[in-house]
């Protein structure tokens, strides 16, 4: 393919569900020229030809991008984006959706975030900054129970723990400060336990202009019932029946538009999207965190919901026209169950072949992500924690959840497991006529 006037050609980081689903969308853009991704995985390649960039290497990510005329740089996951890679490609005028170094730390600092919320008056917990043990400890005294300890930096989900009493508390603000979770525990954040039910909800940003995109909620125990230790996420669903209009209206007026004003006050404009960790409260929409990145996985079924050209909507916000932009989804509702390896919250067991691909993606309404595998020869093997999200679309949950594990019983593989009953509450609640 060559590029034409109205081509873009596109580079996408990353290497997970998301950036599959990602793909995927770009590539039923009208508008996608060449398509490149690095690292990629073995689905994304069914779209995007495979680069051996090492994407910590900024000035080789800059030189590619030059000499393959990339006019759109997606870049999906947070560690890049923390690691100012969206800085040096916007540095040499490179297009690039995601935010800048000073931005990402909306991510890369929970601390960062609490004070920004507290300058701007962005409804969220009582919290605590502290740097050493005894000052940390000393702040627990005659706070109500449980209470929220939290490394700082960037610990991969881990660095959370929800005390309930204050020896808990006092135990998991020693594990940080003894390195429990390495350079992200140097500082801890100690916060006000928020009672409610939790949502995703995402907004694009151009820096000035904030539009909502979407809402999901996420099963973050390996369990079912939701129970056992937490995980990246073993399954999403969209919409999230909890974020009403109302509730959406809310938390855009209340949450994200003082963030978009507060950063471009500060001369660090953020640019990308938006992932706030909701907690809906008595009182109304409380944040818990940002990402400043899509949810995995809950990017895959914002996905599958789409029904704008994904590629036009991420290059209205690279280039700050998100003011212009036609942004729409489906009514229908979205569902992805995450299988994954054996072993996994913990070592997962790597290496095990997975079979009945290509009959469960066949099912209507279903798509399959990639998110940990490889390809060796005709084979699809199992590579990381979270292996694939058998993702599917329908009018109501119940039936993207039937479509989902529908699919999900065509795959044979032993080594995988999954949780069986997500989407349980919104499927409760359709029941239920609520
Ligand atoms: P985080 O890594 O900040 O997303 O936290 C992981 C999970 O811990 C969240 O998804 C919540 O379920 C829970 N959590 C974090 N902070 C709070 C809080 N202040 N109140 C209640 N639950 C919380
Ligand atoms: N699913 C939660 C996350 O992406 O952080």
């Amino acid at each position: 393919m060559t590029e034409t006037p109205n081509e873009t050609n596109v580079l996408l980081i990353g290497s997970g569900g998301r950036e599959h689903a990602l793909a995927w969308a770009l590539a039923a853009s009208p508008q996608l020229g060449d398509f490149y991704a690095a690292p990629g995985n073995p689905g994304i390649f069914d779209y995007a030809v495979p680069t051996n960039l090492d994407t910590t290497d900024h000035p080789a990510v800059v030189a590619f991008c030059r000499e393959k005329a990339i006019g759109l740089v997606v870049i999906g996951p947070e560690a890049p984006l923390v690691a100012g890679l969206a800085d040096d490609l916007r540095a040499s005028g490179l297009a690039v959706f995601g935010p800048d170094k000073a931005a990402a730390r909306l991510e890369g600092s929970k601390g960062f975030t609490k004070d920004l919320c507290a300058e701007f008056h962005i409804p969220t917990g009582a919290y605590g900054r502290f740097t050493d043990a005894a000052a940390a400890k000393a702040y627990l005294a005659g706070k109500p129970m449980p209470i929220v300890v939290k490394a700082d930096g960037l610990a991969a989900g881990k660095g959370v723990v929800i005390a309930a009493n204050i020896a808990e508390a006092e135990a998991a603000i020693d594990a940080c400060f003894e390195g429990a979770f390495g350079a992200a525990g140097s500082e801890v954040v100690i916060e006000e336990f928020l009672d409610g039910e939790e949502a995703s909800f995402f907004a694009l940003c151009d820096g000035d202009t904030a539009i909502a995109f979407g809402a999901a909620q996420d099963h973050k125990r390996v369990g079912d019932g939701d129970t056992g230790p937490n995980t990246g996420g073993m399954g999403a669903y969209s919409p999230a029946p909890v974020m009403t209009d109302a509730m959406i209206e809310r938390t855009m007026r209340e949450i994200i538009a003082p963030t978009v004003a507060g950063m471009k006050k500060r001369g660090t404009p953020f640019k990308g999207v938006l992932f706030a960790g909701l907690m809906i409260t008595a009182k109304g929409p409380q944040l818990i965190e940002y990402n400043v990145r899509f949810g995995d996985p809950e990017c895959q079924v914002l996905m599958m919901r789409l029904s704008s050209d994904l590629l036009a909507v991420l290059l209205a916000v690279a280039q700050g026209r998100l003011a212009d932009a036609e942004i729409s989804f489906s009514s229908d509702a979205a569902l992805t169950v995450v299988m994954a390896a054996e072993g996994y919250p913990g070592t997962p067991r790597k290496g095990t072949e997975i079979h009945g691909l290509a009959s469960a993606q066949s099912l209507e309404g279903v798509e399959i992500f990639h998110a940990g595998t490889m390809r060796d020869g005709e084979r699809i093997l199992a590579h990381g924690g979270r292996v694939l999200n058998v993702t599917a679309h329908a009018p109501t949950v119940a039936e993207a959840q039937a479509r989902a594990y529908a699919a999900v019983d065509l795959i044979r593989w032993p080594e995988g497991f999954c949780r069986r009953d997500i989407g349980w509450r919104a499927v409760a609640r359709e029941r239920a006529g609520r």
